[in-house]
């Protein structure tokens, strides 16, 4: 153990050290599940940063060198049975078994290796939490500092935008985009969108935030005025009536059972070139699965028969997408509230010409599987619209 903190004091006093993690806690109970720390430079000071990683937030900490060897002497075995440390020229893990007993591994590395001094804040982010509107919707301290509840939330927007960012770079736009978050909620999506567009894009960005209660859209309104956003609104609508004489991109994040598949109608009806959705609560499919009564193994248990209907939803919401000229994708999105709605649908709008028969058999085929009379989004794709 003492070779180990002697190689440590060595890599900090000679500027070698890159990165250390200390993991695997004692305690199973605990919260804390890992510490990581780098060297910083902080007003030309040489110090280590601590990130405390806890189960739904990080706090971090600045130590000068001395405190940070006093601090790893508490925290390693007691509290931390690992250490990884990583320098410019080796690695060295320290690993203590549960009756006490320290082993060192050291592995030279090869490749060339530089410590990176700059502070966390100091990274580009891709959302500024200092800019007024995140102070406005609660995220923040009035000074730009993100609440300790609210780090989860900020980095879900903060992945939020990293996957729409990619999704948006692979379709082409005109000058302007126009965009329309369906069922806009508080807004914190919709500003995060916002606020990165108008800063990454050299295009006209035109937001819309739709929303039927009225209270959420008096209050975001207010914001947006007060920071003077420019071509941004909250409009207080159902999804179903919202009319848009433009239509680029449809968001619609969360937006209960069969909104979501009003949203996907609103899109194709408009011609959006993109439709990103992230479905919420599936009741629809459910229900019409209980109906029928239609049973496999799939389907025995309730449980299953619940995954099932959200798989089926989805799934054929997926074809309704590729049978309008979309060209579609199920990805992993970010998980919200520990609740298992991960799913992103995006549909890209496609010149290529689309088999719509098989496309419809395989609908039908599925939808008969389980005896579902209706898929709202598939029936309602005919309503009022011959052009299908
Ligand atoms: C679960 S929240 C999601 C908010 C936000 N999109 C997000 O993901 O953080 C769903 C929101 O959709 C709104 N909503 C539900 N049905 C709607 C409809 N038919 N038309 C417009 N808004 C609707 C609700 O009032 C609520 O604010």
């Amino acid at each position: 153990m003492e070779k180990f903190f002697e190689k440590l004091e060595s890599a900090l006093k000679n500027d070698i050290m890159v990165k250390m993690t200390l993991s695997k806690p004692v305690s199973k109970n605990s919260d804390l599940r890992n510490i990581y720390i780098k060297p910083i430079l902080l007003r030309d000071n040489k110090m280590c940063q601590f990130t405390y990683r806890y189960e739904r937030r990080d706090e971090t900490k600045n130590f000068d060198m001395a405190q940070t060897m006093e601090q790893v002497r508490s925290l390693v075995p007691e509290t931390f049975q690992n250490v990884s440390l990583f320098t410019i020229s080796e690695d060295v893990t320290l690993l203590v078994s549960k009756k006490g007993k320290p082993t060192m591994m050291c592995k030279k590395v090869q490749e060339s290796r530089e410590q990176d001094l700059s502070h966390d804040h100091e990274k580009q982010r891709l959302i500024d939490p200092a800019k007024p509107w995140w102070y406005l919707l609660g995220l923040t301290t009035r000074e730009g500092k993100v609440l300790a509840d609210m780090q989860h939330k900020f980095k879900q927007i903060c992945k939020y935008v990293e996957i729409v960012d990619g999704v948006m770079r692979q379709t082409k736009f005109d000058d302007e985009i126009h965009i329309a978050d369906m069922g806009a909620g508080k807004g914190y999506l919709t500003f995060a969108l916002y606020e990165y567009l108008t800063t990454h894009y050299d295009k006209k960005i035109v937001m819309e935030g739709v929303e039927i209660r009225r209270d959420l859209v008096e209050k975001i309104n207010e914001i947006i005025q007060k920071c003077q956003l420019k071509n941004f609104r909250f409009i207080e609508n159902s999804i179903e009536n919202y009319k848009s004489e433009n239509l680029d991109v449809l968001i619609a994040l969360h937006a209960c059972d069969t909104a979501t598949d009003d949203a996907i109608l609103k899109g194709i009806r408009n011609n959006a070139k993109l439709i990103i959705c992230a479905p919420c609560c599936h009741k629809q499919i459910r229900r019409e699965m209980e109906k029928s009564g239609k049973t496999d193994s799939m389907t025995k248990y309730g449980i299953s028969l619940e995954r099932q209907a959200v798989m089926i939803t989805d799934a054929v919401r997926a074809f309704v997408l590729e049978y309008c000229g979309y060209k579609t994708q199920v990805m992993e999105f970010i998980e919200i509230d520990n609740t298992p709605k991960n799913v992103l649908l995006v549909g890209r709008k496609s010149d290529k010409p689309v088999d719509k028969e098989a496309v419809a058999k395989q609908i039908k085929e599925l939808l008969d599987q389980y005896g579902i009379e209706e898929h709202y989004l598939w029936k309602n794709l005919w309503k009022n619209c011959r052009t299908y």
